[in-house]
């Protein structure tokens, strides 16, 4: 049976800043149940402004996340990473340090660099919600930088020059600790080339799209790249340029994937456990596979 659609007050949203580069706590608001067009229409536009919003004390089900993330568009059903999905729900990655069918979890080390989800693939996610399910007693914390600043404040040469670079993204670079598992993957994701200056598709701004899993700029070679590449990186992730999120459980953040870049910090105690489910948003269709003959040396 159909929910009834709250009218809720969303188009003024009430909205506290979380810091001076990016993001934004949307206060007051109980996500769960339906929402109109113009409800969700008002999300979009905050998110838009804000780069990253977070939703506090949220406690719903797998299905009504999922629901939720469809009001934003079409989900990801992760088969990038077919080995990270939570058994039943495709649309769901469980990113978690708790031992799975007695093993290891594959995501115990999920995010450790800076990044954009899925750059390594031809839909480079457009963005992401993540929930706090289980949170180490301290630490555990996730950091975003703002990559729309990050390409405005570079000088007017610097600018024209990333403008006319694409990165090309590895899977090597994600950093999994199965070796196996990753030659695996990235079989499945072949280094892939995108533009280093990106155009919202909604918004309008530019933002820098390189990250530490670029591993050279196509038609460059790695040593001629890497000193760009961790220029950019550097100069994205600034302190003045980086919210730093502390989790609590029900936390619900939702961030765009072609305007920041986040890491998960390992800064907590591994044998407290940590859970957390996020749906994906795919992105538009992007880059070019580069030729094993292209991989710069
Ligand atoms: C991710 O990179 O999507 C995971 C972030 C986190 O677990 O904090």
């Amino acid at each position: 049976m159909g929910r009834e659609v709250v009218e809720r007050k969303v188009p003024e949203l009430d909205l506290r800043p979380l810091s001076n580069a990016l993001g934004a706590e949307v206060c007051g608001l109980d996500i769960t149940g339906e929402f109109t067009a113009a409800q969700t229409a008002a999300i979009r536009g905050a998110w838009n402004e804000h780069h990253i919003l977070l939703f506090r004390d949220v406690d719903w089900s797998p299905a009504e996340h999922i629901s939720f993330s469809r009001l934003f568009g079409e989900l990801d059903i992760h088969e990038a990473t077919p080995f990270d999905r939570l058994e039943g729900y495709p649309e769901l990655l469980e990113v978690t340090n708790k031992p799975k069918n007695g093993k290891p979890s594959e995501t115990r080390n999920t995010g450790r660099n800076w990044h954009s989800d899925y750059a390594y693939t031809n839909r480079p996610s457009a963005s992401s919600m993540l929930y706090c399910v289980e949170k180490p007693p301290v630490g555990g914390d996730t950091m975003f930088c703002n990559m729309v600043r990050a390409y405005d404040e570079l000088s007017p040469t610097m600018k024209e020059i990333v403008e006319g670079l694409h990165a090309v993204f590895d899977f090597s670079l994600v950093g999994r600790q199965n070796s196996e598992k990753t030659a695996e993957l990235r079989l499945l994701n072949p280094p892939i080339a995108h533009p280093a200056v990106r155009v919202h598709p909604e918004s309008g701004l530019k933002a820098l799209y390189v990250s530490e899993r670029a591993s050279h700029f196509h038609g460059m070679s790695k040593a001629e790249s890497r000193p760009i590449i961790d220029y950019l990186c550097r100069h994205a992730t600034r302190h003045e340029n980086v919210y730093r999120h502390s989790w609590h459980t029900g936390d619900l953040v939702l961030w765009d994937n072609r305007t920041t870049m986040h890491v998960a910090l390992a800064d907590f105690d591994q044998t407290k456990p940590r859970r957390m489910l996020r749906t994906t948003l795919l992105g538009e269709p992007s880059g070019f596979l580069v030729p094993k003959a292209d991989e710069a040396a």
